[in-house]
C-alpha cells in the first residue's frame, strides 16, 4: 500500500514511524515532513490545505491510503476533495471537523445528544456576553467560537478578566475566530485525553492521555501547545472511559449521523473528571500533539490496520490489542518558547540515541542545515519512551534528553509527575 500523510510536526513523525512498522506498508510520503521524519521516509514539499494540489499528488504517486494530521485541512475541507476524487482517506469531512472548528456547534450537539458538559452561552456581541458574565460571576471561561491555535480559551478567576476577554476577542484578538465567543461555566475536576477512532457509525477507543499544557514545571508560567505527555492516564480509568463512551462520545457520534454529516477519523475527547463522572472539556477532529507520540509509541504497526479500518467503515469487527506498558514523551523547545524563540541553533547528540520499539526521538520542528540538525519550530523534539511501568519509560525518555546536546532548547523536567 502507498501512503500518504499530511503534516509536519512531531504528531506526523510518530504515525510515519507507526506506519513504517506495519508490512502492508509499500511506499510513505509526508508532505510537507521534517528531518527527523527524512530518515524513514520521503519528504515532499506541499500545500496541504489545497485540495486540488493534494489530489494531483496523490494521484501521481499512485497513493492508496491519505492519513491528514493537522486540523487546518481537515477545516479546510481538503478530506472532502480526496474523497470526491475517489481515495481513502482517514480524516473527517469538513463539516464533521466542525466539532473542533466551531466551539459553539459542539456544545449544540452536546445538548442535543444529552451529554455531559459544561452549561454555556453563545453570543455574538459583547454587551450581551458581558451581562451573562455579571449575571454568573466567576470564575467562568471565555472562549473564543473558532480555531485559535489553542489560544482562544481564557479561564477568568475574577469577573473583571473575563469582561476584558470579552472585549479582546469581540475587538479581534484572535481575528475571525472571535467573531463569536461562547462563555462556559467553570468545570472542577482533573483532565484528561480520550481517543476514539470512528468510522460513521461505530466507536473504538484506542488510548487515553495526559498532557503538561504549561511551560514550566510544576504546571506553572504559560500556556503552550503541550511539553509531554505519558498514556495511559490513571484518571481515566477502565469504568470512567466506558462511561465517557456510553454518555458523551456515542450520543455525540450518533447525533452528527443523525444530521447527515458522520464523523469519520479520530475523535479527540478533553474530559473533565470529578469524582468519577466525566464531562466533555472540548472535541478535537485529529490527534493531539504530543498525545500522538505515546499513542503511538504504544500501538505501533497495528495503527495503520486501525486507521484503515476506520477509514474503510469496519471498526465494527476490528480490535485493538493492547499491551500493558505505559509511555511519556518529553518535548523539547527552543529557548523563549511559547513566546517569540530562537530558529537554527543546532542540535548534537542526535546521532547516538537508541531508535527501537522502546525508544524514539521524534521531531516537531527540525530542518538539515549544512548537515546539521537545527530547530526551526517552538516545539522542536519529543523524546518518546516505553516501559512496562511509567517510571521504567520516564528513565528511558530522560537517559535520552540527557544525552541531546543543545544549548538553544529547555524541556520540563516533571512531565508524568501527577501519576508518578
Ligand atoms: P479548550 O481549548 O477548550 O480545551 O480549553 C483549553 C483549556 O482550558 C482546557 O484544556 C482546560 O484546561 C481549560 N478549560 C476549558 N474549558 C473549561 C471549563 N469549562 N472549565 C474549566 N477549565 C476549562
Ligand atoms: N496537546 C494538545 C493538542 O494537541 O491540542
Amino acid at each position: 500500500m502507498n501512503i500518504l500523510i499530511l503534516g509536519g510536526g512531531g504528531r506526523e513523525h510518530a504515525l510515519a514511524w507507526a506506519v513504517m512498522q506495519n508490512p502492508k506498508c509499500d511506499k510513505l510520503i509526508v508532505a510537507p515532513g521534517n528531518a527527523g521524519i527524512a530518515k524513514i521516509a520521503d519528504c515532499a514539499a506541499l500545500d496541504i490545505e489545497d485540495g486540488a494540489a493534494v489530489i494531483g499528488f496523490a494521484e501521481a504517486e499512485a497513493i492508496d491510503f491519505i492519513i491528514i494530521g493537522p486540523e487546518a485541512p481537515l477545516a479546510a475541507g481538503v478530506s472532502d476533495d480526496l474523497r470526491g476524487a475517489g481515495f481513502l482517506v482517514f480524516g473527517p469531512s469538513q463539516a464533521a471537523a466542525q466539532l473542533e472548528a466551531s466551539k459553539a456547534f459542539t456544545k449544540e450537539i452536546c445538548d442535543a445528544a444529552g451529554a455531559p458538559t459544561a452549561g454555556y452561552g453563545h453570543f455574538t456581541d459583547a454587551e450581551t456576553a458581558k451581562a451573562y458574565i455579571r449575571e454568573n460571576g466567576a470564575p467562568i471561561v471565555v472562549k473564543a467560537d473558532g480555531l485559535a491555535a489553542g489560544k482562544g480559551v481564557v479561564v477568568a478567576m475574577n469577573e473583571a478578566e473575563a469582561l476584558e476577554a470579552v472585549d479582546d476577542m469581540f475587538g479581534g484578538a484572535f481575528g475571525g475566530a472571535g467573531a463569536e465567543v461562547v462563555i462556559e461555566e467553570f468545570m472542577e475536576g482533573e483532565e484528561a485525553s480520550f481517543f476514539i477512532l470512528c468510522d460513521g457509525t461505530d466507536v473504538l477507543a484506542i488510548g487515553t492521555a495526559q498532557d503538561h499544557k504549561r511551560v514550566g514545571n510544576g504546571d506553572t508560567g504559560p500556556n503552550t501547545g503541550g511539553m509531554g505527555a505519558y498514556s495511559p492516564a490513571p484518571v481515566l480509568s477502565d469504568a470512567i472511559a466506558e462511561r465517557a463512551m456510553r454518555e458523551i462520545v456515542k450520543p455525540c457520534m450518533a447525533e452528527m449521523a443523525r444530521r447527515g454529516t458522520p464523523y469519520q477519523g479520530v475523535l479527540y475527547a478533553g474530559l473533565m473528571i470529578k469524582d468519577g463522572a466525566p464531562r466533555l472539556v472540548e472535541y478535537n477532529a485529529r490527534f493531539g500533539d504530543p498525545e500522538c507520540q505515546v499513542l503511538m509509541m504504544r500501538l505501533g504497526g497495528q495503527a495503520l490496520d486501525l486507521m484503515q479500518a476506520a477509514a474503510q467503515e469496519r471498526l465494527a469487527e476490528t480490535q485493538v490489542n493492547w499491551a500493558d506498558d505505559h509511555a511519556i514523551t518529553v518535548v523539547m523547545a527552543a529557548n523563549g518558547y511559547p513566546g517569540a524563540y530562537e530558529k537554527g541553533s543546532v542540535i548534537e547528540g542526535l546521532e547516538g540515541l537508541l531508535e527501537d520499539s522502546f525508544n524514539m526521538t521524534f521531531h516537531a520542528g527540525t530542518a538539515l542545515s549544512d548537515g546539521a540538525i537545527v530547530a526551526t519550530g517552538g516545539r522542536v523534539l519529543n523524546v518518546t519512551a516505553r516501559g512496562a511501568s511509567l517510571a521504567e519509560a520516564h528513565k528511558r525518555a530522560y537517559e535520552m534528553v540527557d544525552a541531546i546536546d543543545w544549548p538553544g532548547g529547555f524541556f520540563r523536567s516533571d512531565i508524568g509527575w501527577r501519576a508518578l
